[in-house]
């Protein structure tokens, strides 16, 4: 299946469809808008703090983001077609210059895009919790995608995770803090509920409204 824009984009079908997407100014494909890893200064037409969120799905949390802080800069990444079509449509309708899209695989999207510590802040905020205990290969957070946030974020950088579901909530925990280039912002293990200023994703509404808990891990990127 088709997945993306980017050098790992399909056939050349696909890249003919991808061209008539709505407001497609705030979708960035690599090779084309985006020239190299460096290259965020041009795509944005200026330069600023970058917040990243990692599957944004049907979620407006970058966005109420850049909304109140002007100057970021915002990249929302998710592989999603029909989410990332309505991303871009409400990106439109609420005028935000400073966000910009990478429909991607997330391993594309950073491995590619992304330079050292290019990244002020990360969000992933509940990735596919993928329950079933043979499924769990396929979760986001796992040694690799830990490298890839300490390379990309810059020291002193912020990275806040978001998980309903009790098991990822522990392999996020392992994963990261074995890494060794984060600290934990409330103590080594620990988790704790939304943080102040964090507004509520529309899958953490979901989980709350079963009854379910809801869990935040907070880290920042070590300065050594
Ligand atoms: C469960 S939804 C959460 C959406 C939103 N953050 C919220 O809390 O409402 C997860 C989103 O992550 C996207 N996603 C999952 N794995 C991804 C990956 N490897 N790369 C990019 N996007 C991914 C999915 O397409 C989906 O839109």
């Amino acid at each position: 299946m088709h997945r993306g824009l980017g050098p790992f984009a399909g056939s050349e079908e696909d890249r003919l469809i991808d061209t008539s997407w709505p407001e497609e100014r705030f979708l960035v494909r690599p090779g084309v808008d985006l020239r190299g890893p460096g290259d965020w200064g041009t795509v944005f037409g200026r330069k600023g703090e970058l917040s990243v969120e990692i599957g944004y799905g049907k979620d407006e949390f970058l966005l109420e983001l850049a909304e109140a802080r002007p100057d970021g800069l915002f990249l929302g990444i998710d592989f999603s077609r029909p989410r990332t079509r309505s991303y871009l449509r409400k990106i439109a309708k609420r005028r935000l210059e400073n966000v910009r899209v990478l429909y991607e695989h997330a391993a594309n999207a950073i491995g590619y895009c992304l330079g050292d510590q290019a990244v002020s802040e990360l969000f992933v905020l509940f990735p596919d919790p993928w329950p079933k205990e043979r499924h769990a290969r396929n979760r986001l957070v796992r040694p690799w995608f830990a490298r890839e946030a300490a390379r990309v974020l810059e020291p002193g950088g912020r990275f806040t995770l978001a998980t309903d579901h009790p098991p990822y909530r522990d392999q996020m925990i392992e994963v990261i803090e074995a890494n060794g280039a984060f600290t934990n912002l409330r103590g080594p293990g620990n988790f704790g509920p939304r943080p102040e200023g964090f507004d509520e994703t529309i899958f953490e509404r979901r989980w709350v409204d079963q009854g379910r808990d809801v869990f935040y891990l907070q880290y920042t990127r070590v300065t050594a």
